[in-house]
């Protein structure tokens, strides 16, 4: 598969992973079994979507790639707090931003 299968793959199941996630913020309980199943499989597609460019453009393990992966752990956590934490939404919220933020930057700047 090219490269750029793997990127539409990786950047669109990032819209979804993130749509929901500030959608579980503000969602109804009942949602939240749902919410879960459509993060998780975004969340993978995501994972799926980032060894896939991983392989073909032959980027190896530099640390920016570590950092992404740390940033991808911390958003796939985040989605199940949001539901149980509501007290803390605001800055679960900002975590969110900050490691989405993050892992950007660190795509398009590759510091190490
Ligand atoms: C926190 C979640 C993540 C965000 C917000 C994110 C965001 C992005 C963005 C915006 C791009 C650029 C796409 C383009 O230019 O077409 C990208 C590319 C890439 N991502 Fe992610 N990503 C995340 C997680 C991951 C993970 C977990 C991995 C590794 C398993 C990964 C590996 C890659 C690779 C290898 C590229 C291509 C780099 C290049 O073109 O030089 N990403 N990512």
């Amino acid at each position: 598969m090219s490269p750029t299968v793997y990127h539409i793959l990786h950047v669109s199941s990032l819209l979804v992973l993130f749509g929901y996630t500030f959608y579980a913020f503000a969602a109804p309980a009942e949602t939240r079994k749902r919410v879960l199943i459509i993060t998780g499989i975004a969340s993978l597609l995501v994972l799926i979507g980032g060894f896939g460019l991983i392989t073909k453009l032959r980027v190896g393990f530099p640390g920016w790639i570590i950092v992404k992966i740390v940033c991808w752990l911390g958003l796939s956590a985040l989605v199940g707090m949001a539901y149980k934490r509501r007290a803390q939404a605001n800055t679960l919220m900002l975590v969110t931003l900050a490691l989405a933020i993050t892992a950007v930057l660190m795509v398009y700047l590759k510091p190490f």
